[in-house]
């Protein structure tokens, strides 16, 4: 912690651009918390859990000191004139009383949740790399799991991703031809949705596209049976929207798994304001035992995460235009303890859906400094989406 506390507040060049994208970040975290969109422990196990980060942001306000993110806030913003980089009223509360945002959530630990009804039989609509990695992530939690591809082309290929998974950790010794089977043996796939009628809940990561989940979700409603809980996996559009859709809204909830999804721990629990707090719980408690870290968040874009994660990356890109060097600004925020640069990161995730993610903010905020930075829009406008497409901002 120390170690990344020193290079947060070194005064070298890297430590300089680690707080030009790191401090409006920890801005954007102090107004979350200071608004009472989701709690200080949920925060910062969003961003630990979400994207590998060794520390949330708040406690890392913490560990800096309210007042050093403060008075750096007030430079960049006498850089900047961005209204976004004016601290935070709470922030500049806890720099001028020497507070800590560990005191002032202090007392507000949530209870552990409980199911309020079994959950055995999981159903999973998609076959993209998230829907995958759900499958990968129930089968290996011991559910039974169907899973539903337009073709049967595209469902072997989720098996085909999942058997690779399982054989890697083979050969790393974390698994045996056995457990392998068992694994396989509770997978089913299919083609049509009507095999989703005796499951307990269905997590769709189908296309970011509302129609298209409005579809789905209507036609869940007609398949399922009563009382099974209806996830999305939606990472930007609305909850209440999809439940809208459906003659059970209470059953409706979001769930918003990371990438890649057997190895991030986070799943974001989305209610809407129809969502029952009987679904909210027993999701909550399923995530615990497939062994994932549940947050609570309200129905709106971004989130915790995306809300914090997609406006930094953006930064980078902004930096980098402003005659940064890309792989300068991945070493100094890795510098920092980061498992990723922004850039990396970016084609991860994909460009598009970076892209995608960032307009849907700047819609629900309205913050003119957080627009898609100009190259953000050429590399996708030029096919550049990322690794997957063999190219992003970096080639491979
Ligand atoms: N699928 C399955 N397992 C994978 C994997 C994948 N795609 N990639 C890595 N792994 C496993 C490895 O097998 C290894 O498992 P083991 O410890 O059991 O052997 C483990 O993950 C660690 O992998 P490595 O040691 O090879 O790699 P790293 O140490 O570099 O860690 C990482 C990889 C965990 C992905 C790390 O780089 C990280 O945390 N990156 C940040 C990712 C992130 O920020 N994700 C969030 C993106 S935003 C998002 O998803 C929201 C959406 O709405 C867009």
């Amino acid at each position: 912690m120390q170690e990344i506390v020193d290079r947060v507040t070194a005064t070298d060049e890297a430590a300089d651009i680690a707080r030009t994208l790191l401090y409006p970040y920890l801005n954007h975290a102090a107004t979350m918390f200071e608004s009472g969109y989701a709690t200080k422990d949920d925060i910062d196990a969003a961003m630990r859990f979400g994207c590998g980060y060794p520390i949330g942001p708040l406690d890392l306000i913490d560990a800096v000191g309210a007042g050093a993110v403060a008075d750096g806030l007030a430079q960049i913003h006498d850089n900047s004139g961005d209204q976004l980089h004016v601290p935070a009223p709470l922030l500049v509360r806890l720099a001028a009383s020497s507070g800590t945002f560990a005191a002032e959530a202090a007392g507000a630990a949530e209870q552990a949740p409980v199911a309020h009804h079994p959950v055995g039989k999981v159903g999973v609509v998609g076959t993209g790399t998230m829907a995958a990695g759900i499958v990968e992530v129930f089968a290996k939690a011991g559910h039974d799991v169907v899973f539903v591809g337009r073709s049967d082309e595209k469902a072997q290929a989720v098996q085909a991703r999942i058997e690779k998974n399982l054989d890697r950790a083979i050969a790393k010794g974390k698994l045996d031809e056995a457990g392998k089977s068992d694994v396989i043996d509770r997978l089913t796939a299919a083609t049509e949705r009507e095999a989703l009628g005796d499951v307990d809940i269905v997590v769709e990561a189908i296309a970011e596209d509302l129609d298209i989940k409005l579809e789905l979700f209507s036609d869940l409603d007609r398949i399922c049976k009563p009382g099974a809980i209806l996830a999305t996996t939606t990472s930007s559009l609305s909850i209440a929207q999809c439940a809208a859709a459906t003659s059970r809204p209470a059953d409706v909830i979001g769930m918003h798994f990371f990438n890649p999804a057997p190895v991030m721990k986070l799943v974001e629990v989305v209610t809407a304001d129809a969502t029952s707090s009987e679904v909210a719980d027993t999701v909550k408690a399923l995530c615990l035992d497939i062994g994932k870290h549940p947050v609570s968040c309200g129905d709106r874009a971004g989130f915790i995460v995306n809300a914090l994660l997609f406006p930094y990356l953006n930064d980078a890109v902004l930096l980098h235009e402003s005659g940064v060097e890309m792989d300068d600004i991945d070493d100094a925020l890795k510098a920092t303890k980061l498992p990723m640069g922004p850039f990396e990161l970016l084609d991860v995730v994909g460009n598009d859906v970076s892209l995608a993610i960032q307009r849907t903010l700047v819609d629900a905020f309205g913050h003119e400094g957080w627009q898609p930075a100009p190259t953000l829009e050429k590399v996708v406008a030029e096919g550049k989406l990322g690794r997957k497409s063999g190219e992003g901002f970096r080639t491979y």
